[in-house]
């Protein structure tokens, strides 16, 4: 890949823009409003704003290999609580996605070094779901299920925190849990049942 072609890009981008709407960017520096956060997988693939169609400044993003929300993680825990408390947000999305690297990689005997504790989260999820998932003779099926109960776990993880609990008490915040199919290009509410999630694990993880 040429670099140059990037700078070259950016700059019709800036005429792109400014021929639709001359304020654009004086518009765009007086400061940020997003009402999503979109918690994703870092994919080349998988981008944030393209596929949900929103424009700069309508979500906050935050990528990391898998989609994880890991309570000791400092960038994670950083970004849910600024989007919280701070641009007060209403709704936070985790997005994971077919045929993940990060989770294919949590399903095999590997030692891949520096990954191995970050991947272990995702070992845990398999090890919770274990009689779930082995259930499923097909194994392109079972890793596209262990997609979607990641997601579903750092659901969980982020019901755990003290901002998304108190951010539900006050204004109602809701947490979603969604699926990018690389292959149609189709994303997937799973439906997540949040009150259901919340009362079941409230009485263990209540901070307030
Ligand atoms: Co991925």
């Amino acid at each position: 890949m040429q670099l140059d072609k990037i700078f070259e890009n950016n700059k019709q981008w800036i005429i792109d823009k400014l021929s639709v709407d001359a304020d654009y960017f004086s518009n765009l520096g007086k400061g940020q409003n997003p009402e999503l956060l979109y918690i994703g997988c870092s994919d080349s693939r998988v981008t944030a704003e393209d596929l949900m169609g929103l424009q700069p400044g309508e979500v906050f993003v935050h990528r990391n290999i898998a989609n994880m929300v890991i309570s000791i993680d400092l960038n994670v825990m950083s970004v849910v609580n600024y989007a919280i408390n701070h641009l007060k947000v209403n709704h936070v999305v985790v997005c994971g996605h077919y045929a993940c690297g990060g989770v294919k990689a949590a399903m095999q005997a590997a030692d891949l070094g520096i990954l191995n504790p970050w991947l272990r989260n995702i070992r845990d999820v398999y090890r919770i779901h274990k009689n779930e998932l082995k259930a499923i003779e097909n194994e392109e099926r079972r890793y596209d299920r262990l997609v979607e109960l990641n997601v579903q776990e750092q659901c969980i993880n982020l019901i755990k925190t003290a901002a998304v609990q108190q951010a539900y008490r006050e204004r109602g915040l809701q947490v979603h849990g969604w699926v990018f199919d690389i292959h149609s290009g189709k994303l997937i509410d799973l439906k997540i049942d949040f009150n259901k999630l919340l009362e079941n694990i409230m009485e263990i993880y209540r901070l307030s």
